[in-house]
């Protein structure tokens, strides 16, 4: 079982289709998988899920429980201002602490607008898994000037679904 995290909560995100296209290839291999979009963070999350409301709120407690039985992610993150979305830090920060994330395993895949494909988002995000425990596999993808290479909702372009599909491969081996 493989754990999608679709890292915004912008509604209508390209990362969520692009979360829902990459479930679809590790189903195709045979892993199963299930979707957590940062959609389903709740309104209230700021005033009632942080510091000492850690475990407080029942809408957030779920897709806590939901990180803290999984043990393999892939996190697709799209490129804001320069690194990953801040809602991707508190939902981090949200989760019990520490060892949430400890020994696991995640994949990275970066989205963005402009030319970098989310090569820092990456980066930063690595640290912060990094120090929490998590091992980061090796093999990044940087989907760069996304709108280009999308059609009907899915990614066309030939090199990136190639790209994906890699990814897809030895995320399931790592
Ligand atoms: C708050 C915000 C900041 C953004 N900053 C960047 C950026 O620094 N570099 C970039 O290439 N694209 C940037 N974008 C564009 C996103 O990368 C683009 O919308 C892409 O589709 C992935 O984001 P999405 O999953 O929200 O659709 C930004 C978008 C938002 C909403």
């Amino acid at each position: 079982m493989i754990t999608l995290i679709s890292s915004t909560n912008r509604p209508n995100s390209v990362s969520l289709m692009v979360t829902q296209q990459y479930a679809h290839m590790l189903e195709q291999r045979g892993e199963s998988t299930q979707i957590i979009s940062l959609e389903a963070m709740p309104d209230d999350f700021l005033g009632t899920a942080l510091y000492h409301n850690s475990g407080k709120n029942e809408h957030f407690n779920l897709l806590r429980s939901q990180v803290e039985e999984a043990q393999k992610f892939a996190f697709i993150i799209p490129e804001y201002n320069g690194s990953f979305p801040g809602v991707l830090k508190l939902f981090i920060d949200g989760l019990k602490f520490p060892g949430t994330l400890r020994n696991k395993k995640a994949g990275l895949i970066g989205v963005s607008s402009g030319i970098q494909g989310g090569a820092l988002a990456l980066s930063h995000i690595n640290d912060v898994f990094n120090y929490l425990g998590m091992h980061v596999m090796a093999n990044r993808v940087k989907l760069y000037k996304i709108e280009d290479k999308l059609q009907d909702g899915k990614v066309a372009d030939p090199q990136f679904v190639q790209l994906l599909e890699r990814h897809a491969d030895q995320l399931i081996q790592f």
